[in-house]
């Protein structure tokens, strides 16, 4: 049963009314907490939880309860809100997670002095809100111990963040080592992981390896498409996760380890445990912080300042000087549905920057590139221009598209075209193409 999955250890929650009157107390939350139910009904959420500080929709948050220093998860039921205090400072034995005090002072530290990570939340660029609030959720995160749980649509930036978090880290001068689970078979998964020892199978190195696990000692092991582990491996990368030992394939000693998991997903995993395809008990040793990254879609806001960023980067990699994105590029853009989030639009620029000729980005530039091309599922998307621009660009895809398939063979283009060459270097000239 995984319903519950909030309700995992938790400390008991509170029911408020849209007015923030607290309406109910779960008897446990009174137990942990010293409080007496009937005192408090009828009270405000305020006088309970305290320093809710810049809360606003957010959906976990940090606040402290009769000077406990508390994580709370909000969710809805009808018009009432639930309270849910999932972390309790002091609760060490699950997460060794540092006062909330302590996280804001270093995130003040780290405000004075941006330049002192290798990684930063600088570096993640978006103001919108969505990504504003996911960026100091992981600021505060950053700089607990906890493990955390990055969830997003491929293309998102977990990564990013994952490296972030741990570039905020009190690891941060310590290895951060990535691992993506989807790329390691199943039978390589322990010797990947763990290591092996000299000898311990047929094609092992002779003096024997450390395990990715090994190598991100004091730092941060980054967990990369976690629900792809094949199921086996789930059970015993959690008993390395438990027991804080490693022992390497072949071998004979354990070593302790000490490292810091970070876990990225595209998946809905409370929904493979429900279909028995996650193990549950992994599942709750991960989900400890969930933290969501916005897909681009959500954040239309992030999507020109990320343009002119990926140009900014590209203007240097192909000593290019582009300043602008022509009005009609900038719409397409901020009406597309970047089902490849980040990673799409990075590529885009990347594809557009390549053929662009200027100081201006236009939809030429990208529109006619080979991967966006007409038959493509994402065209629908591009929205409706004039006939004669529409023809236009269908002449221009096509010439290109001949001169491609002819290796720039002229000629043999224009047969392939069925016009005459005369004809073709008419239009080359016209639409200026190379
Ligand atoms: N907010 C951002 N600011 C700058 N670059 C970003 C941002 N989000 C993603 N990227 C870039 O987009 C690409 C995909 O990001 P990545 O972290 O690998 O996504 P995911 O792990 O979610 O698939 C990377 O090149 C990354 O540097
Ligand atoms: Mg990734």
């Amino acid at each position: 049963m995984v319903t519950s999955i909030h309700q995992v250890e938790d400390w008991g929650y509170l029911e408020v009314d849209e007015r923030g009157v607290l309406m109910d107390v779960s008897p446990d939350f009174c137990e942990h907490f010293s409080i007496n139910k009937e005192d408090c009904l009828g009270g405000s959420i305020h006088d309970i939880i305290h320093g809710m500080y810049g809360r606003k929709r957010k959906k976990v948050f940090f606040g402290v309860i009769t000077k406990i220093n508390c994580i709370i998860r909000v969710t809805k039921k009808g018009n009432r809100d639930i309270y849910r205090v999932i972390v309790r400072d002091g609760d060490i034995e699950h997460y060794e997670m540092v006062s909330f005090m302590h996280a804001i002072d270093l995130q003040k530290m780290n405000k004075k002095k941006p330049h002192q990570n290798k990684y930063s939340f600088d570096e993640i660029i978006g103001n919108s809100e969505a990504m504003n609030n996911a960026k100091e959720l992981a600021t505060r995160i950053a700089t607990s111990n906890s493990t955390v749980l990055l969830t997003g649509e491929s293309g998102t930036g977990k990564e990013l963040f994952a490296q972030a978090i741990h570039g905020m880290s009190p690891r941060k001068n310590n290895p951060f080592i990535a691992v993506n689970c989807a790329a390691i078979p199943g039978e390589l998964f322990e010797s990947e992981l763990f290591g092996y020892e000299p000898g311990a199978f047929s094609g092992a190195k002779k003096e024997g390896k450390p395990g990715k696990v090994e190598l991100a000692m004091n730092g941060t092991l980054f967990l990369d498409e976690i629900s792809e582990l094949p199921y086996e491996a789930q059970g015993k990368l959690l008993r390395v996760l438990q027991e804080k030992e490693v022992e390497r394939v072949g071998g004979t000693v354990s070593k302790h380890i000490d490292v810091r998991i970070i876990a990225a997903t595209n998946r809905d995993l409370g929904q493979l445990v429900e279909e028995g395809k996650f193990r549950q008990d992994l599942f709750y040793r991960l989900f400890v912080f969930d933290l969501l990254i916005p897909s681009l879609r959500e954040r239309i806001d992030d999507i020109l300042p990320l343009a002119f960023y990926f140009i900014d980067y590209f203007n240097v990699k192909f000593d290019h000087e582009v300043k602008h994105i022509d009005a009609r590029l900038q719409d397409w853009m901020l009406n597309y549905d970047w089902p490849g989030n980040v990673r799409e639009l990075k590529a885009v620029i990347e594809r557009g920057m390549n053929i662009v000729d200027g100081d201006t980005l236009s939809m030429n530039d990208i529109y006619f590139s080979t991967q966006v091309s007409t038959n493509s599922p994402n065209r629908k998307t591009v929205p409706l221009q004039s006939l004669e621009d529409e023809v236009r660009n269908a002449e221009i895809n096509a010439i290109q598209r001949a001169l491609q398939e002819s290796n720039g063979d002229r000629t043999l283009a224009a047969q392939k075209l069925k016009i005459h060459i005369a004809s073709l270097y008419r239009k080359i000239a016209k639409y200026n193409l190379k």
